[in-house]
Parts: structure tokens; sequence; C-alpha cells
């Protein structure tokens, strides 16, 4: 289990629809928070207490970045939640390179590189005594990849995969892996897809009951949150 009172968390991707619910149940569950996003203008309108990093997860050294400027400004963290995604629509075959890259870029590289520059201080949070986390959001896509969204599973499927083998290697350091895999949340992701067109989906999950579950399971030490731990929408 993580302490949530009191624990120092960096939420990457907080002005998107689950990432800034899940900052908002983070603070009130009393977290201080490191907010990060492209925007700080959109990071402030949020009204949520917390500092604020900005940088474009594509670039690789602004992730670095992003990541040293969360350290310095909390003074260390002890988890990290990556919100942060695109996705894209449509058969494999029409598929730009653009939209490719970035699919890759944005939801399976940047999230490794984020790892990759926050394990020294969660390594250090653990040390310490508290229970650090990283979470991942691969989503019910890495499960069952899913016909029309071929490269957007792929790309979450190298990002389950990854947290899966990390989170071995970094289990003896006491650092958590947890990736959340829900369905379908009413958020706007499908509607502003970096490629294709959305089909119509059946209603979605509520971005606040998938917030809720993640921090419930952050708060609860889980390891792992697969589709089935979403109750679906009724
Ligand atoms: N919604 C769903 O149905 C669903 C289901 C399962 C899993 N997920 C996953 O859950 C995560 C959150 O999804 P969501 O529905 O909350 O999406 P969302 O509302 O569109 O939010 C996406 C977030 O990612 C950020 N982002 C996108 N590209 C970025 C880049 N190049 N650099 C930095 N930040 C970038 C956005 O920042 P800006 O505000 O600056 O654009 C925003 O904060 C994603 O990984 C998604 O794949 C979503």
């Amino acid at each position: 289990m993580t302490t949530l009172p009191g624990s120092v968390i960096l939420v990457v991707g907080a002005t998107g629809g689950i990432g800034r619910e899940i900052a908002r149940q983070l603070s009130a569950a009393g977290a201080t928070l490191v907010l990060a996003g492209r925007d700080a203008a959109r990071l402030e309108a949020l009204g949520i207490p917390g500092s604020i990093v900005t940088g474009d997860l594509t670039d690789a050294a602004a992730v670095d970045a992003l990541v040293a400027r969360a350290v310095q400004s909390s003074g260390g963290l002890d988890g990290v939640v990556n919100a942060a995604g695109v996705v894209a629509f449509g058969p494999a075959r029409t598929l730009p390179d653009d939209a490719l890259e970035k699919l890759f870029a944005v939801n399976a590289l940047a999230p490794i590189r984020l790892l990759r520059a926050a394990t020294d201080s969660l390594t250090a949070s653990a040390a310490a005594g508290r229970e650090p986390f990283f979470l991942t959001i691969s989503g019910v896509v890495s499960e069952s990849p899913t016909a029309g969204l071929a490269a957007y599973s792929a790309s979450k499927a190298a990002l389950a995969a990854f947290g899966q083998a990390a989170g071995r290697e970094l289990r003896r350091s006491g650092i958590r892996l947890i990736d959340a895999r829900p369905g379908h949340t009413e958020t706007g992701l499908a509607d502003r897809p970096i490629s294709g067109v959305a089909p119509s989906f059946p209603a979605g999950l509520q971005p606040g009951d998938v917030a809720a579950r993640i921090v419930a399971a952050l708060a609860a030490g889980e390891r792992d949150l697969p589709s089935s731990a979403f109750a679906p929408p009724v």
C-alpha cells in the first residue's frame, strides 16, 4: 500500500479527462502533486493545488527535463501517474507514418523514459520507508487488441509488456508498477484522434469512476488493474 497523505506524486497528462480526475482525487486524499502537461495555463486553470511542469512527451530530452524539474520542485517523488496518451483509428493499411510514430512516442516510449528518469527518485523514496509506485494506463486494448485500433493496441501492448518486465526488475527496489486497463471511458479522447475517425462506441465508463478505482488501488497496494476491475457502465 501507499500512504497517500503526504506522498509526492507526479501526474503526467493532468489536463486529460482521466488524468485530471486522478489528480483531483489524489489531492483530496492529501497527496502533494506535481502536475505535468503541455500547457502551463491549462494546468493552472484546473485549480488543483500543486506545482506545474511542462513538456512534450514526443521529445526524449523533454521527458528527462520534465522529471528532473518535478524532482527539483518537490524534493523527491513517491509516485508517478502517467495518464497521457493519444489514439488513432482506421484500418492498419491507411495509417500515416506521422500518426504511427506519435502513437508509439507518446503511448510507449514516453512512459518507458518517464520510468527511467524517475527510478532514482522512486528508489530513494523506497529507501526512506515509503512505498513508491509508477502507474500506467494501457487500457483494455492491451488485453484485447482491437480491429480498427491495431497500432493503438500495439503501442499499449508494448507499454503493458514493458511494465510487467520492469516491474519484476524493480520489485526488489521497493518500487511498485501497476497497469490499469479500463475500457472505453467518456473523456472525449475518441473525438480527438491524431488520425482517422472513431466508430460509434456504446456508453463508456465515467472518468471519475475510473479515477476512483485507480486511486483506491494505489492506496491499497494493488499490483494490477485488469479490465475486469472496472465495473461496466450501467
Ligand atoms: N478514454 C478512454 O476510453 C481510455 C480507455 C483506456 C485507456 N485510456 C488511456 O488513458 C490515458 C488517458 O486518456 P484520456 O481519455 O484521459 O485522454 P485525454 O482526455 O485525451 O487526455 C490525454 C492527455 O495526454 C496528454 N498528451 C497527449 N499528447 C501529448 C504529448 N505529445 N505530450 C504531452 N502530453 C500529451 C494530453 O495533453 P494536452 O491536454 O496538452 O493535449 C492530455 O493531458 C491515455 O493513455 C489513454 O490511452 C483511455
